[in-house]
Order: structure tokens, then sequence, then C-alpha cells
């Protein structure tokens, strides 16, 4: 595992904008699997501009996002199909037809969860995922307890995660209750992965992630068992380390 220390969230975006920018340059056709969230936001601008300055050629990727809530439909403006197009696919010369978000509103999720990992394994495999990290040590929507061996399934958010993200919504009881996530196991095929978290807020959840004993209870902490983790981490997310 690596860690790359930055100064503040400003730098993290850049260096994480980085890795990914390299992957493209290195396989022009790489699946990359994505997040949404703050922490991830700041690297989507990044390379956005990369991208308008002819650095970064989206047109061979395709992409597979980790999570989307039940109930939302993709154009519901919380959505996280909302939130890639408006961050980063409506900005790049990305074709849309091979950008995948599960779908939040199938009339059969569990179907929908078959249907998205063998979508995964279609692909190819992921070549890269990019992590956010939650509170409560989340990856993707894993949370605490959740089985290592999972693949893509329905899940219960767990209600700090619910408190967490009610910074996008009116008000707590909008924040959809379920969603599509992929499972550890799908996340642990990935290639390359990319673990990006900022703050204060973060830094009992990356220590528990990168220096805690592997157990369920503490979801991120299975990137320990991964070949190739790179953590991007600023100075405040990193400041409970030993
Ligand atoms: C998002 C996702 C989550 C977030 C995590 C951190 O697709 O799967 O695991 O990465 O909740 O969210 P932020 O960055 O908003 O703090």
């Amino acid at each position: 595992m690596r860690i790359i220390c930055t100064k503040d969230y400003e730098e993290m975006s850049l260096r994480v904008a980085d890795l990914i920018a390299a992957q493209i340059l290195l396989k022009p056709d790489s699946v990359l699997g994505l997040a949404t969230g703050s922490t991830v936001a700041g690297a989507y601008d990044s390379l956005v501009e990369r991208c308008r300055s002819g650095e970064v050629d989206f047109s061979k990727i395709s992409t597979v996002n980790l999570d989307e809530y039940i109930g939302l439909a993709p154009d519901h403006v919380q959505s996280y199909r909302h939130y890639m197009n408006s961050h980063l696919f409506d900005h790049v010369n990305i074709d849309k037809s091979k950008t995948n978000v599960p779908s939040g509103v199938a009339a059969e999720p569990a179907e929908e969860c078959r249907r998205y990992e063998q979508l995964i394994r279609d692909m190819g495999g992921i070549d890269l995922q990019l992590l956010g990290l939650g509170k409560t040590c989340h990856i993707g929507f894993n949370e605490p307890g959740e089985r290592f061996e999972t693949i893509t399934h329905v899940v219960t958010l767990n209600e700090q995660t619910r408190k967490d993200n009610s910074r996008f919504f009116a008000s707590i009881d909008e924040v959809p209750k379920k969603a599509v996530t992929m499972g550890i196991q799908t996340i642990m095929s990935a290639k390359t992965i990319v673990l990006a978290v900022n703050g204060e807020g973060k830094a009992d959840a990356l220590a528990a992630a990168l220096q805690g004993d592997v157990k369920p209870s503490a979801p991120g902490s299975i990137l320990q068992m991964h070949q190739n983790v790179i953590v991007v981490a600023d100075k405040a997310a990193l400041s409970k380390l030993a």
C-alpha cells in the first residue's frame, strides 16, 4: 500500500486526478470504477480541465459506478447518475453509453444487482477503482458488519451515513434508506484501487482502515489485503495514524 500525504483537499484532488490521467494514458480503453461524493468532486473538476486542454482523452473509456440510492430515478438531482453526469460525463469526451451506474428504480433490485455484477465481469473487470471513505469506514455503501465476500447487492444505509449524506437533501427524511452497491469482493477485484480521503472528520475511519485489525466492522480495513492500493489523503485525514 502506498500512501500519498497532501497538504490539503486541493492537492489531494490533483494527485487523484494525476493517477486517473496516468491510468488513461497507459490504457486508453480502461474500465474505471468511479465514486460520488464531496471527496472526489475536486478530482473530477481537474479531469474535466485536463480533458478540455487535450491532456486526457476519455473517448475509449468505460465506467462503472460503485452505487446508487434505491428509489431515486437517474434524473433526480441527488441520484448518483445525476452526480456523475453533472460532475464529469457531461463535460468530457466520453461515450455516455459506456458509462454505467446501477439503477435505483429497477422493478427487481436483486435482479439489477445480478445484472450489474455480470456487466462488470463482461467488461473484463475494473482497471482502476476510485473510492472515498465513509465516517463509518464504509467503502461503496458497504457498512460495518458487511461480509467481505459480498458482490453487488442491496444494502440498508447506516443511520450515520444517512445523517452524513443529509447535507445534500432538504432533510434527513428525504435520504433514501436503501442503496445498490458493489460488494467488497467486487471492489477488491479491481486491479488498482485509489482511496481518496480528506478532513479531520475522516481521521478515525482512515486509521481504522489502514492500521486497524482487518474485520467486517471496519469495511475499509479489507484494503490492507489488496496488492495495489494507493491512498491519497490530506494531513488532517492522516492525523490519527500512528
Ligand atoms: C459514493 C460512495 C461512498 C463515498 C463516501 C464518502 O459513491 O460510495 O462510499 O465515497 O461516503 O463520501 P464523501 O466523499 O461525500 O464524504
